[in-house]
């Protein structure tokens, strides 16, 4: 069975992004593939978290995992912190990544932006170390969204250098994931272009009904289709991206039929987005407080994801040391 592996980092709680962009394609994909999912808590250092949070914020996207329906007896969970494996290949692939290159890629130069005065070593290394997640399994498929490509491409680009220079076959390729025919971006609803943590306009998987109703309901929108079959503006269409991912395929040509005969009422295509999303994050809600309240249970959970994450790098491991010319 093919390998899969994917992570989303801990920085607070997971937002209907990772949710349609990711986590849904981990549930899935459990049933058919070989899969572990971690939670990414060493690449959350490169925005210096504070000590105190750190725990708390790795049980949270833990619950959150588990809500969504990823279960951990067909796809082990485990904390990116708990396989040390994962350090010693960033080593061998740092030995082979040039800074030109690193300080090319776009999530870099938009976090070095962001954050002028901590440009660390830790983000200019930010893609190899997501290549050892990978590799450290030898994984064949990464289910990611569409912001993560250029990082994939540079898990690739280590696999085959690898390969290359040692005259190996040792690494596949990783290749991106999506379920849907090309890689899905989950609009803001603020107009503006994804929905993310630092645009500030999540929905969140453990927002209540009222709130993303209200969230919903205050979407960008503009004076209404003007003539009939018309091209939709990007805010309308982010609108019919929603009823795509979270509506049945009658309600969404219902709407798209109304925008062309141009007698569709904004206020009740935002009813039916908010209603659909209400159905879908409400059970994910209620499981959320559940399994946030069972620590043991998390802990537990962690722990088996561990062993069966070490167990699989570590034998990746052996391998490296022995192919770069270090005793196993
Ligand atoms: P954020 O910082 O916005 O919470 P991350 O960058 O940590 O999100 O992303 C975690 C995962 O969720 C990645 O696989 C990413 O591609 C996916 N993701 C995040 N936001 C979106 C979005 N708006 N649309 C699609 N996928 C997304
Ligand atoms: N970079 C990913 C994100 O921001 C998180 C991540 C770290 C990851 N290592 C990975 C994703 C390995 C997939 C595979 O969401």
């Amino acid at each position: 069975m093919e390998k899969v592996v994917s992570g989303i980092r801990p920085t607070g709680n997971l937002h209907l992004g990772n949710y349609f962009g990711a986590v849904k394609s981990f549930v899935k994909m459990q049933d058919d593939y070989d899969c572990m999912f971690f939670i990414a808590d060493w690449h959350s250092l490169t925005t210096h978290p504070k000590p105190e949070n750190i725990q708390q914020s790795v049980r949270t996207i833990l619950a959150e995992y588990m809500a969504c329906g990823i279960d951990p007896q067909k796809a082990p969970i485990y904390v990116q912190s708990d396989v040390k494996e994962t350090l010693e290949l960033y080593l061998f692939l740092n030995m082979n990544a040039y800074l030109g290159e690193l300080e090319r890629v776009t999530t870099f130069k938009e976090k070095a932006r962001k954050q002028p005065d901590n440009v660390n070593a830790g983000l200019l290394t930010y893609p190899t170390l997501m290549a050892a997640d990978i590799l450290q399994h030898r994984a064949a498929k990464v289910p990611v969204g569409k912001d993560q490509e250029q990082n994939m491409e540079m898990a690739r680009k280590c696999a085959r250098r690898f390969n290359h220079i040692y005259g190996v076959e040792f690494f596949p390729e990783p290749q991106n994931f999506y379920f849907s025919e090309k890689a899905l971006k989950v609009p803001g609803l603020d107009g503006s272009g994804k929905m993310g943590k630092s645009e500030g306009n999540c929905i969140y998987l453990r927002d209540d009904d009222k709130t993303i109703t209200k969230k919903v309901m205050k979407a960008v929108t503009d004076s209404g289709p003007q003539e009939p079959n018309s091209q939709k503006p990007e805010v309308i269409e982010n609108l019919f991206t929603f009823l795509r991912i979270a509506s049945t395929e009658d309600t969404y040509n219902y709407f798209d039929e109304k925008w062309n005969d141009c007698t569709l009422r904004y206020g009740d295509l935002k009813k039916q987005i908010a209603a659909d999303l209400c159905s879908i994050v409400a059970p994910i809600r209620q499981r959320i407080e559940e399994y946030s309240a069972n620590t043991e249970l998390l802990d537990r959970i962690a722990r088996e994801g561990a062993d069966r994450a070490r167990e699989s790098a570590s034998a990746t491991l052996k391998e490296v040391r022995r192919i770069v010319g270090f005793r196993s």
